[in-house]
């Protein structure tokens, strides 16, 4: 593992030991503190956009670790405007032994990694968003005990999140259907390259329009918000597209009685998710927001350690 930038970069073998190594990590935090194998280490937190998970998530992680993390907001580096990605990594990296960073360009992310001499991670870019897929695979193996053989349903926008849970879905066995507007679902580029991960034949990527469809026997529903970073001025449009795609009690109801339900937040209650399913008995969104932490520790032992 050089970086941490996409999860279709990893075998499923990989993506397991991160899933196992953070399930460990999480362990040992929790009966009295992590080891300082990260003692000496430094982590760079670059972002052009607000954050409260991933920025805090991951400086606790490195801190816990034994390591040292800090925050560059969006108005220090300005990446590609008051000088070049390139120029940044190269410097960026003579500093620090890791980056993270989140971006508007994926192209950014994958300049930073191209021209930096130490591991970068991706913080979330408009393309995808692996820390948090990988956060969503430990918290579903936590919860269900397995992965392989389960239906995930996201309903909402083909967005970052839901590109990085599909992705994240077929290297580790589960079965993706996404119910989206008609022009607001993934690619045909991302279907062909998600059924090219698969790991076993079977595992379906269904792409629907209507939520009641994607969700019939999932084991978990998956939403975010309608209009991501970076897309404000499309706000007032995407809440009239996205009306018939919310997740309540009505939509939870048709999926599997056991289902989980899981955003990666922020959550716009009342938009995207009612109360009443965000703060239900299928909620699993405080166990998930914090297994950020968690699974984040195993990408920085790996790269890192
Ligand atoms: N889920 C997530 O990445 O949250 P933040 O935008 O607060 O980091
Ligand atoms: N899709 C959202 C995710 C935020 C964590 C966004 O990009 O704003």
């Amino acid at each position: 593992m050089k970086h941490f930038l996409s999860l279709a970069d990893f075998t499923p073998e990989q993506i397991d030991e991160l899933l196992q190594l953070g399930l460990r990590l999480k362990e040992e935090w929790r009966s009295g503190g992590n080891k300082p194998v990260l003692a000496g280490k430094s982590l760079a937190l670059v972002f052009m956009k607000p954050s409260l998970r991933t920025r805090v998530s991951f400086e606790m992680a490195m801190v816990r670790l034994g390591g040292y993390a800090f925050y560059l907001s969006p108005n220090e580096i300005k990446l590609g405007n008051r000088e070049s990605v390139p120029d940044a990594a190269r410097v960026l990296s003579s500093y620090v032994d890791c980056i993270m960073a989140r971006v508007y360009e994926h192209d950014h992310i994958l300049q930073l990694a191209e021209y930096s001499s130490v591991p970068v991670i991706n913080g979330l870019s408009d393309y995808n968003h692996p820390a948090q897929g990988l956060a969503d695979l430990f918290t579903i193996l936590e919860v269900k005990g397995r992965l392989r053989g389960l239906k995930v349903a996201f309903v909402g926008d083909g967005n970052n999140v839901a590109r990085s849970l599909l992705f994240g879905a077929m290297k580790t066995g589960m079965n993706f259907a996404i119910a989206s507007p008609a022009g607001y679902t993934l690619g045909d580029d991302d279907r062909e390259k998600a059924l090219a991960m698969r790991i076993d034949p079977e595992q379906t990527v269904t792409f629907v329009t209507d939520p009641a469809e994607a969700v019939r026997g999932a084991d978990v529903v998956y939403t975010d918000v309608w209009t991501s970073m970076g897309q404000e001025a499309e706000s007032g449009r995407r809440l009239q597209v996205f009306v018939s795609y919310q997740v309540n009690e009505e939509l939870v109801a048709q999926a599997n009685e056991d289902c989980i339900v899981m955003h990666c937040l922020p959550a716009h209650r009342g938009e995207e998710i009612t109360d009443a399913v965000a703060d239900g008995p299928h909620s699993v969104l405080w166990q998930q927001a914090e297994n950020r932490m968690h699974a984040q520790k195993a990408i920085l032992v790996k790269l890192l350690a």
